[in-house]
């Protein structure tokens, strides 16, 4: 398995191992750069096929949340955990709290939290180890995905108004792609804003039940990326812009939660030139990032105050949107020059005397 030239390497900083015995656990975390603080980034736990599948993910995602971090104006890196192996099989305290020993090792350069196959529960086992843990169940921002759906809402009502010269949703057609805990959410508040809903989920009674409650169309999992709609929303798994899906899009605006939408840079370039306006993934979904940096901040969690940076993130999306328009380069293009910019920024001001004052607030938090 290679780390270093493996594709998804792009100069991270660290990429540690961990294996405890007695719980099984099989940990990969990965730092992918701390210039604009220390890093912060959830712990997936996934059934991988291999270990050089889970390295990619990690070593992406971990990169995707330096870049989330920068766009939201967050004086965080990127950084990210997977465990290797069924949830439903091994969860456990025992494996928890050994996450979060390893998690304390790096003596609070990166703070782990919830994400896909975990929950605040487990973030409160780990939290027993280390106080470099966010998301618990009690005490801090709950549930990320409402604020991460608010946010997707916005995003989308800013790519509508580039596109269309308005933000009314009202009778626009939308279609969500996967009703999980952000997509459903999203959907509840595209339905409140008055617009027709064409919805799919792998699990097809859980589409059926959405439908229902929302008055939406639902189509086969197999479907949704082709449907004619105006606003095409994916918020299931990564990936799902690629050379087949392409050829069958019939939307004007990509704009949706999920992680890595593009399978590569140029199937951003594609949309680009299909003038499909594409709303980078790590912009417009940062809104669970946002809510769980609130943990962070002088004072703790306010609620109020995570909102109100969520709603940033339309101002983002729409200088993004115009900027492409007047240098006709793609979006995602646009996204990762202004992050990298950001990071480069960083590195010139010097890292340490920013990254202190944060490790020594991370200690109330626990
Ligand atoms: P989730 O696991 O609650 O929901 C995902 C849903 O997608 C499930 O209902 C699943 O059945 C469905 N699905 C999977 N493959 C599908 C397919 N091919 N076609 C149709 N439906 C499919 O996950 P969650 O939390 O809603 O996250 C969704 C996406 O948003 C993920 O990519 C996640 O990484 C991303 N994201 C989530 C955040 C959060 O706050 N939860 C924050 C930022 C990004």
């Amino acid at each position: 398995m290679d780390v270093f030239s493996s594709p998804a390497f792009d100069d991270h900083e660290q990429v540690l191992f961990f294996y405890d015995r007695p719980s099984g656990l099989k940990a990969i975390i990965a730092l992918h750069d701390t210039s604009l603080g220390p890093a912060v980034g959830g712990c997936r736990f996934w059934p991988y096929a291999d270990d050089a599948e889970a390295l990619t993910d990690v070593l992406r995602l971990a990169k995707g949340m330096t870049y989330k971090a920068a766009m939201a104006d967050l004086p965080f890196g990127g950084g990210k955990t997977v465990i290797i192996g069924d949830p439903k099989a091994l969860r456990s305290e025992e494996l928890f709290r050994a996450l979060g020993r390893a998690v304390h090792s790096l003596g609070g350069l990166y703070y782990t939290g919830e994400d896909v196959g975990t929950c605040p529960s487990d973030m409160d086992w780990a939290g027993l180890e280390t106080p470099y843990v966010l998301g618990r169940s009690q005490g801090g921002g709950g549930d990320p995905s409402p604020v991460t759906a608010q946010g997707v809402l916005l995003g989308i009502k800013a790519a509508v108004r580039h596109r269309f010269g308005h933000d009314d949703l009202d009778g626009l057609r939308v279609a969500v792609q996967g009703l999980g805990n952000v997509g459903g959410n999203l959907a509840a508040g595209l339905a409140r804003e008055g617009a027709q809903l064409i919805v799919a989920d792998m699990d097809a009674g859980r589409a059926a039940l959405v439908a229902r409650e929302l008055g939406a169309r639902q189509v086969g999992a197999d479907e949704i990326m082709a449907t004619d709609v105006e606003v095409l929303a994916p918020c299931a798994l990564g990936g799902v812009i690629d050379d087949s899906s392409l050829a069958r899009l019939s939307c004007d605006i990509v704009a949706g939660a999920a992680n890595n939408q593009l399978c590569l840079p140029r199937h951003g370039e594609a949309l680009h030139a299909r003038g499909i306006l594409y709303a980078p993934d790590y912009v417009i979904n940062a809104g669970g990032l946002i809510n769980i940096a609130q943990e962070l901040r002088p004072g703790g969690y306010d609620r109020g105050r995570a909102l109100a940076q969520v709603a940033t993130i339309a101002t983002t999306l729409a200088e993004i949107f115009e900027r492409s328009e007047r240098e006709r380069r793609p979006t995602h293009e646009i996204a990762d020059e202004v992050a990298q910019e950001r990071i480069r920024a960083a590195r010139h001001l010097g890292d340490a005397p920013a990254r202190e004052p944060d490790r020594a607030r991370a200690h109330a938090v626990g």
